[in-house]
């Protein structure tokens, strides 16, 4: 028998769902006779040696849990050449043939770095700001989308007891695939991306104007962080409308909390497809949603995608937001 030790380790932002894909690696993985190491804090642990054997019980009473029991860094030293090679060195001497990362973007690009090294490497998507370009959706990214409107539903009660307009900023760095699902989701009167240039009279004064007009008395105006406008937006609006506006940043409680049960179903079956894979020796793939399967791409192919947006779901939220 091939017997293989595999590593797991989670890289950049936590996600919600991130402990739940962990515990169904570690189970699936050890009942097919692969031997399950623990990399703690990203590539960081990867060149520190900080690695542990983890055992069906190291994965007990996580899967509601958000955060990550592995620890989680984004590892600049990992992307130096000395870096890589101390990981790498680290992986051989523990006979590590494949790691598995649970991260964004930038962890999957920085996977290749192992990989050029002759370290086997699966990735699974785990980010909020569902922005892995080869995948429909993210570990984390119904979670923060649900914390999101419940926090803007409790924003709107104070907005409507005030005939006040509300700008909410979300997160996403330079996407704005939370902004977009939770302004629908929320009724937003408008929604900035950065993936839809606007024009500020256009699309937020005379709209806020015109909803005024059909008997609107509050509003909700979704801003993505990537455009970092928040506070002059705030002040624009309250000065081109005379409506009281004020402004929430929601920040990090989007990345944390419970994952929902979409969110936990979604690391269930990416982990166990991770572990197939390595079972039958395929390797070097980012696991993805494509048409609500769940399916592998090339690591090199899943880097040259491009970033998805749903346009067409953009359009529609604004043309109902009235
Ligand atoms: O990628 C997840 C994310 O929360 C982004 O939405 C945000 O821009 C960034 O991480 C914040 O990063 P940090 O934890 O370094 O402040």
């Amino acid at each position: 028998m091939n017997f293989k030790t595999v590593a797991v380790l989670t890289s950049g932002g936590d996600a919600p769902g991130m402990n739940a894909a962990v515990r169904s690696i570690v189970r699936l993985a050890i009942t097919k006779g692969i031997r399950v190491l623990g990399v703690r804090r990203g590539y960081g642990g990867l060149i520190n040696k900080d690695i542990f054997e983890m055992s069906i019980r190291t994965v007990s009473d996580i899967i509601e849990r958000g955060g990550t029991i592995l620890y989680t860094t984004r590892s600049p030293e990992f992307y130096t050449d000395e870096g890589t090679q101390k990981a790498v060195k680290n992986c051989k001497e523990l006979n590590i043939d494949t790691v598995i990362v649970l991260g964004g973007e930038g962890s999957i690009r920085g996977s290749t770095k192992l990989i050029k090294n002759g370290i086997n490497c699966i990735c699974i998507p785990c980010t909020i700001d569902n922005d892995v370009a080869c995948s429909e959706n993210s570990i984390g990214f119904d979670t923060a989308v649900n914390t999101a409107m419940s926090m803007i539903d409790r924003i709107r009660d104070t907005a409507q007891a005030h005939d006040r307009c509300s700008v909410v900023e979300v997160m996403g760095k330079k996407c704005g695939n939370i902004a977009l699902q939770t302004g629908i989701a929320v009724g937003a009167t408008a929604i900035l991306v950065p993936e839809c240039p606007f024009d500020f009279q256009r699309d937020v004064v005379e709209k806020i104007n015109f909803t005024q007009k059909m008997g609107k008395k509050h509003f909700i105006i979704i801003v993505a962080e990537g455009l970092k406008i928040i506070s002059k937006i705030t002040k624009d609006i309250s000065e081109k409308t005379g409506i009281e506006t004020r402004a929430t940043i929601l920040g990090y409680v989007q990345r944390g909390g419970s994952p929902t049960a979409a969110d936990r179903a979604l690391a269930g079956k990416m982990g166990c497809y991770a572990v197939e894979l390595i079972e039958n020796g395929i390797y070097n793939k980012v696991i993805s949603v494509k048409k609500n399967q769940i399916v592998d791409v090339d690591i090199d192919e899943a880097l040259s995608y491009k970033a998805h947006f749903d346009f067409d779901t953009y359009d529609k939220a604004l043309e109902i937001s009235i």
